[in-house]
């Protein structure tokens, strides 16, 4: 339980949760780290905390750098309990701590503690000088919380980030180039489609305010810590943030009598034999936050049911409920389903596509059991019809 020094005299030290395998309905396969940092200059500073019940790991690595009586400054640049649960801790054992957070990072710990901390409240643009260093707050609301915020030091051309540029990723390494990157991009994007997506418009301003900054290492509060490949994340969160897409198909479906899968895997064919890449992905066996991931750069996508009680599977309506919460935008989109004799899952599934303001090609609706001549003309037109929307 080492700490890692990023930067002369600042340290990485949080915690790995190794075992985490949900995160508030977020799958969380290769776990995941909850960083904090430590600044050792005349002003002893605290950067966020971890998860309540990682703090023995937090509190041994602090001890190997200083006394966590002599911290003067806690920075809360998320209220979310991953970053604040062990607040109430590190406030007893600094009982001189500062806790500097934004003014709505002042509320929500008061409701989440109900403590009455030493708070100073700063706004973006606002410096705290701790001795050699700066630090110098960036408010970065919805991104994703109303509180957070981001710390940058300039003497260090070190942003810490907290949640944005974040990955769920329990290692010993702690920086990029130390990982395998492509590793560290889908799980960077798997974090993005299912945590910031929704604010797409937010991350925009968010970017903007930090452009004009210069960066050697971003240092996020999940996963890896960014030094080699800062420009290809804030590339990548640029796209992410404006909703664009690539020629790629996902095809999301549940299926009772196997029949919603064979229009499936026709779909699948029919974008193949023009070219598009496709998925298909069941919902019996994949979760729903990795095919949000998938979907993060996907044009196209194309959602099926059975009918079943007159409505949609469980699992069909779990994700679109899911999807629609996360509002990816600009994309074109399908229903399609099996049925016996009423076939309401399909209008459904068109509506909630509709809502979601995709653009919708005519679904694809065949009572029982499809015939595959039929089925594949059908596919192929349906494809044709996508494309062109
Ligand atoms: Fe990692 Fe929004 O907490």
């Amino acid at each position: 339980m080492k700490p890692t020094e990023i930067k002369k005299g600042i340290y990485w030290v949080g915690a790995i949760d190794a075992e985490l395998r949900n995160f508030h309905g977020y799958l969380t396969q290769r776990g995941s780290t909850y960083n904090a940092y430590l600044i050792v200059d005349e002003k002893i500073t605290l950067i966020d905390t971890v998860k309540r019940s990682c703090f023995d790991e937090m509190i041994t690595r602090i001890k190997e750098i200083v006394d966590p009586a002599k911290i003067d400054y806690i920075v809360s640049n998320h209220v979310e309990m991953d970053h604040s649960g062990c607040l109430p801790k590190m406030c007893q054992l600094a009982p001189g701590a500062i806790v500097i957070t934004s003014p709505n990072g002042e509320k929500g710990l008061r409701q989440h503690y109900n403590q009455n901390w030493n708070f100073k409240v700063v706004n973006s643009g606002d410096t705290v000088n701790i001795g050699q260093r700066n630090l110098s707050f960036v408010l970065t609301p919805m991104v994703h919380w109303p509180d957070s915020m981001v710390t940058y030091i300039p003497e260090e051309k070190l942003l810490l980030s907290n949640d944005a540029f974040g990955q769920h990723i329990a290692s010993k390494e702690r920086f990029d180039d130390q990982y395998d990157l492509e590793i560290i991009k889908s799980e960077a994007a798997k974090y993005y489609a299912n945590i910031v997506l929704l604010f797409g418009a937010q991350v925009k301003k968010a970017l903007d305010a930090l452009s004009s900054l210069e960066i050697d290492i971003i240092a996020p509060s999940h996963g890896l810590i960014w030094r080699k490949h800062i420009n290809n994340i804030i590339g990548l969160y640029k796209k992410w943030s404006n909703n664009e897409t690539e020629e790629k198909a996902v095809i999301i479906y549940d299926t009772m009598w196997h029949s919603t899968e064979k229009i499936a895997n026709f779909i699948k064919n029919a974008f193949q034999s023009k070219s598009i890449d496709a998925k298909v992905f069941s919902l019996q066996s994949t979760h729903i936050s990795d095919i949000m991931a998938h979907l993060l750069s996907a044009k196209y996508i194309c959602v099926g049911s059975p009918t079943l009680n007159n409505g949609l599977l469980p699992t069909v309506a779990a994700f679109t409920t899911y999807m629609q919460g996360l509002t990816p935008k600009n994309r074109n989109a399908l229903s399609f389903g099996s049925y016996g004799w009423g076939g309401q899952s399909i209008k459904q599934i068109d509506q909630i596509l509709s809502n979601c303001g995709f653009k919708t090609a005519e679904a694809i609706k065949i009572q029982y059991v499809p015939d595959e001549n039929k089925l594949k003309e059908v596919c192929d037109d349906r494809i044709k019809n996508i494309i062109s929307l």
